[in-house]
């Protein structure tokens, strides 16, 4: 059954319609892994603020060098398909366990400022959807912040994209198709240029742009936490012909050393045969293979990380 793509207002978690928006929050995370919030509390003129010093920054700092590297590696003229890179311009920001934001270069201490405060908000935000998540769980409140803890709380941090305009859109993908590793990501996208596509029943279905809206969606150790119940969803960005699209996403990951393992309450529930599908891990040991194997399928990451594969090396995980 072909469905919309699910679009949540969170205001009204606040009113009579709680218990609807939870049931379409619990549908999204069971059937789609991803979802689109409006009325998220984010004001928008920060958001539009952040915006505008993004693309700023891109055309001052980032457009010149990314069309030099294209050139220089003749992805300008390429005739075949090129499966070994992304058509994108990126930088990293990291906010948690500390913030690196001083250390990046080329940013206007305007730029700074409102990226910091842009990434508190999220911070709550993120927050506030694993706690969303916890009751549709029937997990104890506060349960998915606690398992991402390890010794000095998450991994907070921003990837700011541009994917540029692309004259060959067929022979190069924006961002090749993934999962992603963490837990959950909240990204602030273009209005105007989409690309952005999920893998749903076998078809790839576009991630509509909407003014002021955040797209949320959940990552491998979600999955794993959830013992499947919920799944990290593929997903790709499609570069275009009509103009650059913007997309910052941020990802609220657990801290490096975090233990990573099903719910106990959540394998209660589940019948025998869906025990031992997922490991127990440490975060950081995750990332090591992921980074490896980032835009390889996901079950062989999870396969390498049980107890007694662990020992066997790289060799095992290929
Ligand atoms: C990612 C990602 C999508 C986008 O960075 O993992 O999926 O639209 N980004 O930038
Ligand atoms: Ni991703």
């Amino acid at each position: 059954m072909m469905m919309n793509f699910p679009i949540i207002s969170l205001e009204k978690l606040n009113g009579v319609e709680r218990k609807d928006t939870m049931e379409k929050i619990k549908d999204a995370c069971e059937n789609w892994g991803f979802f689109e919030l409006v009325n998220h509390g984010i004001p928008h003129d920060l958001m539009d603020t952040l915006e505008r010093l993004t693309k700023e920054h891109y055309r001052k700092c980032m457009e010149h060098r990314f069309k030099e590297v294209i050139s220089s590696k003749g992805l300008d003229v390429v005739q075949t398909e090129v499966k070994d890179m992304d058509w994108e311009s990126t930088f990293h920001v990291r906010h948690l366990p500390e913030s690196n934001i001083s250390e990046i270069p080329d940013l206007s201490d305007e730029y700074r400022k409102v990226m910091k405060e842009f990434s508190l908000r999220l911070e709550k935000l993120a927050e506030e959807l694993l706690d969303l998540l916890c009751e549709n769980l029937g997990l104890e409140k506060g349960y998915l912040k606690k398992a991402f803890y390890g010794s000095r709380g998450p991994t907070f941090g921003t990837k700011v994209a541009n994917y540029p305009q692309c004259p060959n859109p067929e022979l190069v993908k924006g961002l090749r198709a993934h999962t992603d590793a963490g837990g959950i990501i909240l990204l602030f996208q273009d209005d105007k240029v989409s690309g952005l596509q999920l893998l749903k029943d076998g078809q790839w279905v576009d991630v509509p742009p909407m003014r002021h809206s955040i797209v949320v969606n959940l990552g491998d150790q979600l999955e794993v936490i959830t013992n499947g119940k919920y799944k990290s969803v593929e997903h790709r960005v499609i570069a275009q012909t009509n103009g650059t699209r913007m997309s910052i996403a941020s990802f609220y990951n657990p801290g490096s050393d975090a233990v990573i393992y099903p719910a106990p309450e959540l394998l209660e529930k589940q019948t025998e045969e869906k025990h031992n599908v997922y490991p127990k891990f440490v975060f950081e040991e995750y990332m090591k293979i992921y980074a490896a194997l980032k835009f390889h399928a996901k079950e062989p990451r999870f396969e390498a990380l049980k107890e007694s594969n662990v020992n066997l090396g790289p060799i095992a995980i290929v």
